[in-house]
């Protein structure tokens, strides 16, 4: 069986430290093949809030894929902004604003969304679509195909779509098509799990997480992750995510909702 541990919007400088410590448990006591954190790791791009997460995700001691968010570009240092705008990223977190990770059971692609000169509002080019549909068609039978971009593609609440991702359609429909299982994104920090399809009958599935340790919670919404677990049995491909909130009265996360998963094989 595959599993990814999701998590998104840590947004280091705001964290919560007995949820930081809820949440590397969470990971111990799971061993994913992958830990997922689709973007906004810092609050402000900063050099100590970067250092914060690379230890955090150093000490889960398993495979991390992560993606740069708006708030991982200098806000207020407009050098930077203009001439290393991910200078602070890759610093911390290695050279690659779009990693690939794959293994037998799982193929996961991140997609950097963000744009320096467009402020909070995310981007996926024709170039960066055709990249992704490429990747995806190489995929194996048995491994769960993952993308991962920042901003959403799908709202739930009228007051989201302003924050979706540009590009999103043509994105989710040559996606869905070239194999995609899941897009895993943030931003909004409302977690809900929505079908998708493409011009074919295939399907797929947009899986959006919470903030995972950070105060800067949405209304009454707790820091929350998602688990993606996947398998093939007797030729058919089972997969479910599941969400865990962080409960404060025991600091630590646990599971308050189970999707299944209907995928195309
Ligand atoms: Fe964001």
């Amino acid at each position: 069986m595959s599993r990814v541990l999701h998590i998104s919007d840590t947004h280091f400088g705001t964290e919560q430290p007995a949820v930081v410590r809820a949440l590397s448990e969470l990971s111990r006591s799971l061993a994913p093949d992958l830990v997922v954190l689709s973007g906004d790791v810092t609050q402000r791009a900063r050099r100590g809030q970067f250092s914060a997460a690379r230890a955090f995700l150093a000490g889960l001691a398993v495979p991390t894929l992560v993606i740069p968010g708006n708030h991982d570009i200098p806000l207020f240092n407009v050098a930077a902004r203009i001439f290393t705008p991910y200078g602070g990223f890759k610093r911390a977190l290695g050279a690659a604003l779009e990693p690939v990770f794959s293994n037998e059971r799982v193929l996961a692609i991140g997609v950097n969304t963000t744009r320096p000169s467009r402020h909070k509002n995310g981007v996926v080019s024709p170039a960066q679509i055709e990249r992704v549909c490429a990747r995806l068609r190489q995929a194996g039978d048995e491994q769960l195909r993952v993308v991962v971009v920042h901003q959403p593609v799908r709202a739930i609440v009228e007051s989201d779509t302003s924050n979706l991702l540009i590009g999103r359609d043509a994105a989710v429909a040559a996606w869905v098509d070239a194999g995609m299982d899941v897009v895993l994104g943030g931003h909004i920090h409302l977690p809900y799990v929505v079908p998708l399809s493409g011009p074919s009958s295939r399907r797929a599935w947009a899986i959006q997480a919470g903030t995972a340790v950070s105060h800067r919670v949405r209304s009454s919404i707790p820091n929350s992750v998602n688990v993606v677990e996947h398998r093939i049995r007797d030729g058919l491909a089972q997969c479910r995510v599941q969400r865990w909130d962080f409960d404060a009265a025991s600091a630590a996360f646990a599971p308050v909702v189970s999707t299944a998963l209907d995928l195309s094989r």
